[in-house]
């Protein structure tokens, strides 16, 4: 019967093996990692929790800037395993009085490099959030650190371990949608244009000096710190580097992770924000690959009430379109007599709080720390979505479009652009060599 739907529930497709859940930890059921948190703030303390609730590890050391958030952390260890870790505002002594196991780089996307980079040189695997680093040359020198010591990197790209994403990857994979073409990823956001707030003193316990680090010293606003650096340039990239990177890593799975665009090029501003941010309200970015091409738009001051959905990616196929979500899960609209109905959906699982996927990915991080053998969201794929991302942004700060070689990971004849690849450091830090 033409007109009838199938909606198939995620149970039909959890049976295929390749829908199989994250591998759950090694031999050494009684090991316990010496674990360091370093910046405990919002996402920070959602991996710690997960970390501590998964009985691998024994805190024993919080590590922030500001003491305010330090003793959150701090609170969390106590409430969850009743240990209290040392307390250190500077990573680096932290490093070398504790040498940790295992280190979670959740600070502000401008100190992921420096951080991670040491934490591995001194004998610690690392999960760092997303993206992986502020300028893609920070990442290549992540990667090469990663590889130098042997230590495992886990970048916080949860979805790949979240069972919607990786059926509606499969679901793709499997032909089912036919030929993709086209691929669009979007975030919209209501919020309207929001308002601006003044400097204000540095709060009392933060060292806001250390907090800006390698990036300009500015002066205090309590829209950056805490939370809300991703809309400020010298610590984020934006829409695009903060929701960005999750979408564009779900397009790299699918494409496989050597697969580049050959140009990139941004359009966007900020047309109607009022706020003291200086990320873009409003982008667009077309990356041309060699077998489709993939555009990326935000808005952050409305939704999308026209589509269906206000996050994803659809995958434009010859036999339908799926769409892939974060709470709204996926579904495939066929190409034919569609109507707006999805043929096929799958729900999502999440775990809460922040529905997220934390525990999978943290359960395959010890598994290849004692496998030996690269996590699922290891470092050099989640510098490849960061670059995607990266390069957006570098395109809108240039003004026009660029030509990339994702083999070499340069922009070939232009020096201009090829310069925006890294960025200058406040002494005394200095940018990773590569
Ligand atoms: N994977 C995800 O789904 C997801 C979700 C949210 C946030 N994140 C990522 O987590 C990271 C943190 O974001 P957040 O929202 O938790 O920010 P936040 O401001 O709440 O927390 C960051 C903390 O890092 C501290 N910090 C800054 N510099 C430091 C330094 N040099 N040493 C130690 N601590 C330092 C800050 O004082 C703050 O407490 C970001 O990179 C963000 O992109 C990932």
């Amino acid at each position: 019967m033409t007109t009838r739907r199938r909606f198939l529930q995620v149970a039909a497709l959890t049976a295929a093996s390749a829908f199989a859940a994250p591998a759950v930890l090694g031999a050494d059921k009684n090991k316990k990692y010496r674990l360091a948190l370093v910046g405990s703030g919002w996402w920070g303390k959602n991996i710690f929790n997960t970390a501590l609730a998964s009985k691998t590890v024994e805190p024993v050391a919080v590590v922030d800037v500001d003491k305010r958030q330090l003793e959150t952390g701090i609170k969390a260890s106590e409430d969850g395993t009743g240990i209290t870790p040392k307390r250190f505002t500077d990573y680096r002594e932290m490093l070398e009085q504790i040498k940790p196991d295992i280190v979670i780089n959740a600070t502000p996307d401008h100190w992921h490099p420096l951080i991670t980079i040491a934490a591995v040189h001194a004998g610690a695997n690392v999960y760092v959030e997303k993206p992986v680093c502020h300028t893609v040359n920070e990442g290549i020198a992540m990667v090469k650190a990663a590889r130098e010591t042997g230590k495992k990197i886990q970048v916080g790209t949860h979805r790949r371990v979240s069972p919607h994403n990786q059926q509606a990857i499969e679901f793709l994979r499997s032909g089912r949608a036919g030929e993709v073409g086209h691929i669009r990823a979007f975030v919209h956001y209501q919020g309207g244009a929001g308002s601006p707030a003044p400097d204000e003193p540095v709060p009392d316990g933060l060292d806001w000096n250390f907090w800006c680090g390698p990036a300009p010293l500015v002066p205090f606003n309590p829209r950056i710190h805490p939370k809300g650096f991703r809309n400020f340039l010298n610590f984020g990239n934006g829409q695009l580097g903060d929701w960005g990177i999750h979408w564009l890593d779900q397009i790299t799975w699918w494409a496989g992770d050597n697969v580049y665009p050959k140009s990139v090029a941004s359009t966007g501003g900020r047309f109607i924000a009022k706020d003291n941010s200086d990320g873009p309200d409003t982008q667009t970015v077309i990356y041309q690959f060699d077998n489709f091409d993939l555009e990326w738009e935000h808005r952050r001051y409305s939704g999308n009430p026209p589509e269906k959905h206000n996050i994803g990616v659809y995958f434009y196929g010859t036999k339908g379109t799926l769409h892939l979500g974060w709470q709204d899960g996926w579904s495939f609209y066929p190409s034919q007599d569609c109507n707006g109905t999805p043929a096929e959906h799958g729900d999502p699982k999440l775990d809460k709080p922040d529905d997220q996927n934390i525990a999978g990915l943290w359960a395959n991080f010890i598994d290849s720390i004692e496998k030996d053998r690269l996590p699922v969201c290891d470092i050099e794929k989640g510098h490849r979505s960061t670059t995607l991302a990266l390069l957006g942004m570098l395109s809108l700060k240039l003004g026009r479009g660029i030509v990339w070689d994702g083999e070499k990971q340069v922009i070939p004849n232009d020096p201009a652009a090829a310069k925006l690849l890294s960025r200058e450091y406040r002494a005394p830090w200095k940018y990773p060599a590569i």
